[in-house]
């Protein structure tokens, strides 16, 4: 069997670390972290994540805020909404909710927000200094997935790293930063997506395969080398009877026939979606801390 690399585990001991950070910074008087998310809509979706992120920041004792906004709100309102938070000196990092309504630009609302409080990582100041390799605010699925790879000490030098997907959110910040010069990093990198061809010929040839394309099921156990280490990046509900909430999760892999053949490997779910909480919290005690932008 492969190492099942659990992103519960580790996501739950990141949040006691941070806990415990945040409890010397109350004890020295310090500024506690403070989170703002703005969210848009009554996206089902969108507000359990945006109560899941809230309910952690209460977990690790920082303070958060919740800007609930109509889905008719204009977007000059909500730029104003975002400039306001800017400004704010007690509120170190803001997240906007994405999606956003359709009459509303994501990229100028993303580019409102300071870089400084850009916990999301989002912005063109973040993406840039990420790629350069200056201290940066990572977004919080790649900055998941490097953790979790330093935390169960996976080998990455010289590794042969095939990424699936070129997202901004996902796949083109890994292929990014599993090729920079640190560790985890220092892979040689193939950036695969949907005009790519040959594509099992090139999954078969990565000792890390990192998948986020979106569709379910998509990498099947022909497509992986034995003993590949696999990140699982897709989320989706399928309908099954014989749960009690009527469905169940699966991701962009097959497990079970990739499982047999790989090193080790992120289930779904428990792997990747856990630290996705984790790595914002963090990028938000850094805000606070001011380690990123001095
Ligand atoms: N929607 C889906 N994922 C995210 C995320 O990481 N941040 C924000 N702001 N919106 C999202």
């Amino acid at each position: 069997m492969p190492i099942l690399i659990d992103g519960k585990k580790t996501s739950d001991q990141i949040k006691s670390e941070i806990a415990a950070r945040v409890a010397e910074i109350r004890a020295e008087g310090g500024k506690i972290p403070h989170l703002a998310a703005v969210l848009v809509g009554n996206d089902g979706a969108s507000q359990t994540y945006v109560g899941a992120k809230v309910k952690a920041c209460e977990q690790v004792g920082f303070e958060s805020t919740l800007v609930r906004l109509e889905d008719e709100v204009s977007e000059e309102e909500l730029l104003k909404v975002v400039e306001d938070i800017n400004q704010n000196p007690a509120i170190d990092g803001l997240i906007v909710q994405l999606p956003l309504p359709k009459h509303i630009s994501v990229e100028k609302v993303t580019n409102k927000i300071k870089p400084e409080k850009d916990v999301d990582g989002f912005t063109p100041a973040n993406v840039g200094r990420m790629t350069l390799g200056w201290p940066a605010y990572v977004a919080a699925t790649p900055y998941g997935i490097v953790e979790l790879l330093k935390r169960y000490k996976i080998e990455t030098s010289g590794k042969h790293c095939v990424v699936i997907g070129r997202s901004h959110i996902v796949g083109s910040p890994m292929s990014i930063l599993m090729a920079r010069n640190d560790y985890p990093g220092n892979c040689t990198v193939t950036l695969t997506h949907s005009r790519t061809k040959n594509l099992p010929e090139i999954t078969k040839a990565a000792d890390i395969l990192i998948v986020a394309i979106g569709k379910p099921e998509f990498v099947t156990a022909d497509m992986v080398k034995e003993g590949a280490v696999v990140v699982d990046v897709g989320i989706h509900r399928i309908d099954d009877s014989t749960k009690k909430s009527g469905f169940r999760l699966i991701g962009d892999v097959k497990f079970e026939e990739v499982a047999a053949k790989a090193s080790a490997i992120t289930p779904v779910p428990g792997g990747v979606g856990p630290m996705t909480i984790a790595s914002l919290l963090y990028n938000t005690l850094l805000a606070a801390e001011r380690k990123v932008f001095q």
